[in-house]
């Protein structure tokens, strides 16, 4: 997959280079730098010597010496000073060197740590946002599997502007696995620091007028005031109701599907997982590298698809290519159902996609940075 995030210590992957977050010395430090001095052994300190330093914003290369990778990529991120002396020229820089000594260096995986995150104090968030928006520029150009580490899980942060109503969402949709409707809440209150703490700062946008709807949560109207019994009489009610519902609005959807539509293109049960994406492509009008590109899906693994007709994907390669595609809901669940699948809101990670789709919002980048923060699977792998 060319594009992760991950959590855990750098040191520890196998891949074909890591990058060091060091200071220009290139003498070792603390932070990741000393892990991974730590972790190479000495001689990584003495092939550092012969490199005279590196300058705030470019990159040089060692051995991995006792590492699982086979080289260090040395670079050095900027000093934050309140973001008014071009840091976030310098950070750019210091990733896109990187990349491209790797690709010198014919490397076909690297790992990153947020560079100048730590000890150099850039803005998680600003930072974070600046790795990912440099690795997306070069994998656009460059077929490249790259790995973001994230040492300290809990500081991570995703904009809170754009995914305002997101934690709301997953909140009221995610029935935690038991078929519970009340699920959301409990799902929020066992939540990571930084879900706890986005719940209770962002806004449930919509929540209201989804649920007067009907056609989503049913959290709303459950009579908190009730006995334990009669609520749970009521929740069963609700979920049959509910059911009923949606059943009845496939129904219409089913009913008001035009010829050319790309849903009932879709229904074309005796068509493959395979033929049925190659096909859309072409609807689409989009090049096969375009695709693959923006659904986060190695070229090997396309090439895969492409070349055996009853290729069977993993649900999340058929959402990567339904995100890839800019499928609305309905087309999604038909694409899903060409492999089997089919979107559950008793999956956080489904019901995360069906937020980023039903919005309207198909940028991988920004859905896997949501995935990871809550934990799942993201998208492509
Ligand atoms: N694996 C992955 N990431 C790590 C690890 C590790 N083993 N250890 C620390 N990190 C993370 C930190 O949590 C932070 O998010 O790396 C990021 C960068 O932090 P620093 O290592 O402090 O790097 P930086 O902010 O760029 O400062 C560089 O620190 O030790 C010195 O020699 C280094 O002077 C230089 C300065």
């Amino acid at each position: 997959m060319p594009f992760h995030i991950v959590s855990g210590d750098i040191t520890k992957l196998q891949v074909d280079a890591i990058v060091n977050a060091a200071n220009s010395s290139l003498l070792g430090g603390g932070g990741v730098d000393g892990a991974i001095h730590r972790a190479a052994g000495p001689r990584l300190l003495e092939e550092c010597r012969g490199l005279h330093g590196c300058r705030t914003g470019e990159a040089k290369v060692t051995l991995g010496y006792d590492l699982p990778a086979k080289y260090v990529i040395h670079t050095v991120g900027p000093v934050w000073q309140g973001g008014g002396h071009g840091e976030e020229e310098l950070l750019r820089s210091a990733y896109r060197n990187s990349l491209l000594l790797a690709l010198e260096k014919h490397c076909e995986s690297v790992a990153f740590p947020m560079i100048s995150a730590g000890v150099y104090g850039y803005p998680k968030e600003q930072a974070l946002q600046v790795a990912v928006s440099t690795i997306r520029a070069f994998l656009e150009e460059n077929d490249m599997d790259v790995t973001l580490v994230i040492f300290d899980k809990s500081s991570f942060r995703i904009d809170r502007e754009l995914f305002s109503d997101l934690s709301g969402f997953v909140d009221r949709m995610y029935d935690g696995g038991s078929g519970h409707p009340m699920g959301g809440a409990m799902y929020c209150a066992g939540a990571a620091p930084m879900q706890a703490e986005a719940a209770r700062s962002m806004p449930m946008q919509g929540t209201l007028e989804e649920a007067k709807s009907g056609r989503m949560g049913m959290a709303a109207d459950v009579p908190q005031e009730a006995p334990k019994k009669e609520r749970r009489g009521f929740l069963h009610r609700a979920k049959k109701e509910s059911a009923a519902r949606m059943a009845a609005e496939m129904e219409v959807c089913e009913d008001s599907i035009a010829p050319h539509d790309l849903e009932a293109e879709l229904r074309n049960l005796d068509e493959s997982f395979s033929r049925a994406l190659l096909r859309m492509i072409d609807v689409r009008g989009m090049k096969d590298s375009e695709c693959y590109k923006k659904a986060n899906i190695d070229r090997k693994l396309f090439s895969k698809i492409r070349s055996d007709v009853n290729y069977r994907p993993s649900k999340q390669t058929v959402l990567a290519f339904a995100v890839a595609l800019e499928l609305d809901l309905s087309e999604t669940q038909a694409f899903l159902q060409k492999a089997g699948f089919a979107l559950s809101r008793s999956s956080k990670a489904d019901v995360i996609v069906e937020y980023f789709i039903s919005h309207g919002n198909y940028d991988m980048y920004s859905i896997n940075q949501v995935l990871f923060a809550y934990d799942q699977n993201l998208l492509g792998a």
